[in-house]
């Protein structure tokens, strides 16, 4: 079984267009699919059809979340794995998502949907796939992100979910936060040698607490925080700041919906070999170190606000 990387997020838009803006103008994307009441984008820098779909809805939040499977017959090793845990599956047609081969849906603990699939048609780099140049023409003021890099989902029972990712998909757990209790409560995930893919903390089940796009250094997040207020983007929760947990430097805005996104970057690399390395471990009373080093505190909003 191997999960080879986190795709896309599939989330849901108050204001299709408003929300294809964001994307685009705000993120950086690039538009690589449309079909009624959906918009795909992906980054410049990437090749898989997409990393955001954008569906028409009357509430905001999550839809699923793509990851890419090593080998075909990884979905039946992981339907097997999920039944075996009580889990419910789906399969999903090919083509039923633009651009991707058949899906195995699987019903997380947490409330959340993961889709894993192996095939994802290549869209090219808009640097040029021959030949390719440096600069990319008639951005008009917008500075693409390089990738989707991790997600944070808020559900309930993160313990059972996070083992379930680590026993059955072979996800890494790279740094874990205690509770004043003394019992695990917050859990950061990996398939890659990126610290985190996808993280979960305690929330309202199937929730989306941030997606966060990787810039292409530290000074990057400080001068989009110029871009945003030029574009007057819906606020976000502190200025720039730096986690503990990770390390990165980061930044939160909302989207037209009130998704939180997050540009960050400076992550260290943890190891692709699975269970070799302990994660870190953050006691309780150092949560706030833990989530804002600067600041050392957090926000009462920051993980109350979810959608
Ligand atoms: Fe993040």
């Amino acid at each position: 079984m191997a999960v080879s990387r986190l795709s896309y997020l599939s989330i849901r838009a108050l204001d299709l267009a408003a929300s294809e803006k964001h994307y685009t103008e705000v993120i950086g994307l690039r538009v690589t699919g449309r079909s009624p009441g959906q918009v795909y984008l992906q980054a410049h820098e990437a090749q898989d059809h997409h990393c955001i779909i954008l569906n028409a809805s009357d509430r905001a939040g999550l839809d699923h979340v793509g990851f890419k499977v090593n080998d075909p017959n990884d979905l039946n090793e992981a339907e097997a794995g999920a039944k075996a845990w009580g889990l419910k599956t789906h399969r999903i047609a090919a083509g039923n998502i633009m651009g991707q081969g058949e899906g195995l849906g699987i019903e997380l603990p947490s409330g959340h949907t993961f889709n894993l699939f192996y095939h994802s048609e290549k869209v090219g780099y808009s640097y040029g796939m021959k030949d390719p140049d440096i600069i990319l023409e008639n951005l008009n003021g917008v500075w693409p992100v390089t990738h989707l890099d991790h997600t944070l989902l808020a559900g309930n029972d993160c313990d059972k979910t996070a083992k379930f990712l680590q026993e059955v998909l072979d996800f890494n757990l790279t740094e874990c936060i205690h509770g004043p209790d003394g019992s695990p409560f917050a859990f950061f995930l990996t398939v890659s040698n990126t610290i985190h893919n996808v993280a979960f903390a305690p929330g309202p089940p199937n929730s989306l607490h941030h997606i966060a796009f990787y810039v292409s250094d530290r000074a990057d997040v400080i001068r989009r925080v110029d871009m945003l207020k030029h574009r007057k983007v819906a606020t976000f929760d502190y200025g720039i700041s730096r986690h503990g947990v990770a390390g990165v430097t980061t930044v939160y805005f909302h989207d037209p919906s009130g998704n939180r996104n997050e540009f960050q970057c400076g992550v260290y690399e943890a190891s692709v070999v699975r269970n070799k390395i302990p994660p870190i471990v953050w006691a309780g009373e150092n949560i706030p170190r833990g989530v804002f080093y600067y600041e050392s505190a957090v926000l009462a909003n920051f993980f109350e606000v979810v959608t």
